[in-house]
């Protein structure tokens, strides 16, 4: 166990975390040249197109070092907020961290906010200024950031390029040298973390762990505490490029476990393994079952289409566990789902893969976060409130309240008044401010989730001319001045534009609302009112002008419009149009919401 080091990296989105990892691959002879790709570590093709790392992976390097030999364990983590509690079971699942700081942007938001879970874990942080091949490279001014953060000397931080090499043998021995080995005791009964888990179609759920204490064995009955169910452990092994059968994983190491298992659902992360017959007592702390923070309604474009969708969701869920959705049905929409997601990009990721992966064209409607009401007659028991529609009547509600989350922002000095007023425009509350260097400041902000979901992070981009970073984490529930408004076009009302809002911002956003609606909705044979109401009150209204009749008449004339109706045929399951009474909306208006600036 003393030649063993587990250790992941935290970065910023594009400080080149990937890139390094990859050198460390190479430079340990994990893959040889042949075997590597542009990136390795991101293997799903989404990922990489995106290139974002959705998933966390492992994988095990051996390193001959002064004449010994080691067993590095890298355990990437994700890089987005969606999958935050994966991140924080991957950091409880090491000893170390390489901390890599880009030498041209410096530190930001989800470097600070990954770094604060890894001291909370006592993890031992090696400071990596990465880029410095770049000629706009600051690593003076960058090493003093880095000092200032840590609180560690100037030859403690290495200098490496992931792009010419440069480095790399630096961060190897560092790696060895400072990050301890693990503890643990292999005589001890079985403690394992799980950290990740993968789909597999073939061989099932291949669950991802740290061995804490004793050793998993091939065919031992197991046990998964949090969920009390039962297996055998079929194959174990550990994880170089491909998975490495072996008999017996002990303590200190990472490995991965097929135990026919056929649903996501059944093995989460942060969940301890022990053995069945002798289980230890205890449970390794901070486990949390995810929930879902962002909800909205997935309606098949043909209605015709619900069984297939749902087929199809099924399947999703067998292999994406944070994924959760119940029948629903819309007076606007017709049947459809109402899903529950980790957040945004996790919605627009199962919104691709349904159309990818299923062929299946939807509509989704404005996503809402999950709020809690309770009633005068019953005001001690919430009810969970998923959908806008849900919410009971105005003239029974007690209170609502909906989920806060604490936002880091890290910025330049010049853009804080900028940011503070858009942190105030979106409800935030300032807790903290504190000035990293003269020129760079970390901003705090108490802030409800529901204005994280829209459109935030684009504001912050533009307020700060890019120049800002951020990253939040759930700090509860809080009781809000919160409205239902309604959209009715035509005086119907459309149930799936509905929208839970501030009072205070309520004629604001449904002008705002009507305005953009009646822009996305396209001009139809007659006119159509727009109207935004809160319970019976009309607060705003705009109207879609008819077509001009000589528009239409250039249709006319039989091959033409032989040939279109054809196109439309074609076109069909492609176009993401609604028919909603006698009024055709497309699938933008449904988002119209998210993008009132
Ligand atoms: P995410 O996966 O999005 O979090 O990004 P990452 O942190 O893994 O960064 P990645 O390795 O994808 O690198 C981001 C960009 O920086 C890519 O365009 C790399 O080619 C480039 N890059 C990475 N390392 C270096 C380096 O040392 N020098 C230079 N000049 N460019 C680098």
């Amino acid at each position: 166990m003393k030649h063993i080091r587990n250790f992941c990296i935290i970065a910023h989105i594009d400080h080149g975390k990937s890139t390094l990892a990859d050198r460390l691959l190479s430079a340990t002879q994990t893959v040889s040249a042949r075997e590597e790709k542009a990136q390795l570590l991101d293997n799903m093709d989404l990922e990489r197109e995106r290139g974002i790392t959705i998933k966390s992976h492992a994988i095990q390097m051996e390193y001959t070092y002064k004449g010994e030999q080691y067993v590095l364990n890298l355990i990437d983590t994700p890089g987005h907020v969606d999958f935050s509690y994966e991140v924080s079971r991957s950091i409880a699942a090491c000893e170390g961290a390489l901390l890599i700081v880009d030498a041209a942007q410096s530190i930001q938001a989800q470097t600070i906010s990954n770094l604060y879970l890894a001291l909370e874990n006592d993890l031992e942080i090696i400071p990596v200024l990465n880029k410095v091949d770049l000629p706009s490279a600051n690593p003076e001014e960058v090493s003093d950031d880095i000092i200032d953060l840590l609180g560690c000397d100037l030859e403690d931080i290495i200098h490496a390029s992931g792009k010419t090499g440069f480095g790399v043998e630096n961060i190897l021995a560092a790696i060895i040298e400072k990050i301890p080995a693990p503890k643990g005791n292999k005589d001890e009964p079985l403690q394992a973390l799980i950290f990740d888990s993968h789909y597999n179609p073939f061989r099932g759920i291949e669950v991802i762990y740290r061995v804490v204490n004793g050793e998993i064995k091939k065919g031992q009955k197991i046990k998964f505490m949090a969920t009390g169910k039962e297996y055998y452990a079929d194959e174990i092994g550990t994880l170089k490029l491909n998975q490495v059968p072996k008999n017996v994983v002990s303590a200190g190491d990472v490995g991965y476990l097929i135990s026919g298992i056929k649903e996501a659902k059944e093995v989460k992360v942060g969940d301890t393994i022990t053995d069945a017959v002798q289980p230890t007592t205890n449970m390794i702390t901070g486990f949390e079952d995810v929930k879902p923070m962002v909800f909205a309604g997935i309606y098949p474009v043909d209605t015709e289409d619900y069984e297939d969708l749902r087929a199809s969701m099924e399947k999703l869920q067998l292999n994406d566990a944070s994924l959760v959705f119940a029948a629903e049905s819309s007076a606007a929409l017709g049947f459809g789902f109402r899903c529950g997601f980790l957040g945004m990009l996790h919605m627009e990721i199962i919104q691709e893969r349904l159309e990818r992966e299923f062929d299946m064209t939807v509509i989704t409607t404005v996503p809402n976060v999950s709020y809690l009401a309770y009633t005068k007659k019953e005001p001690d028991t919430p009810i969970i409130v998923n959908n806008p529609s849900d919410l009971p009547d105005a003239t029974k509600l007690d209170r609502v309240e909906e989920p806060y989350i604490k936002a880091t922002i890290i910025t330049k000095a010049d853009f804080v008044g900028n940011v503070m007023s858009l942190c105030i425009e979106k409800r935030g509350q300032i807790t903290n401010q504190t000035y990293l260097t003269t020129e760079r400041v970390e901003l705090n902000f108490d802030m409800p989730l529901a204005e994280i979901v829209f459109d935030f992070y684009d504001r912050l981009k533009t307020v700060s001319k890019g120049y800002a970073s951020f990253d939040y984490h759930p700090i509860g529930m809080r009781e809000s001045k919160l409205v239902k408004m309604d959209i009715l076009l035509n005086a119907n009302q459309l149930d799936a534009l509905s929208a839970l809002i501030h009072a205070d911002n309520a004629y604001n956003i449904g002008k705002k609302m009507c305005e953009k609606l009646r822009e996305l909705i396209p001009r139809q044979q007659f006119e159509i009112p727009i109207q935004a109401s809160i319970g019976a009150k009309i607060i705003a209204r705009e109207t879609i002008k008819a077509l001009r009749k000589d528009v239409t008449a250039k249709c006319y004339g039989g091959d033409i419009s032989r040939k279109r109706k054809l196109l439309e045929k074609q076109k069909k399951g492609k176009k993401r149009m609604r028919q909603v009474g006698n009024v055709e909306i497309p699938q933008e208006a449904f988002m119209a919401v998210l993008k009132l600036n």
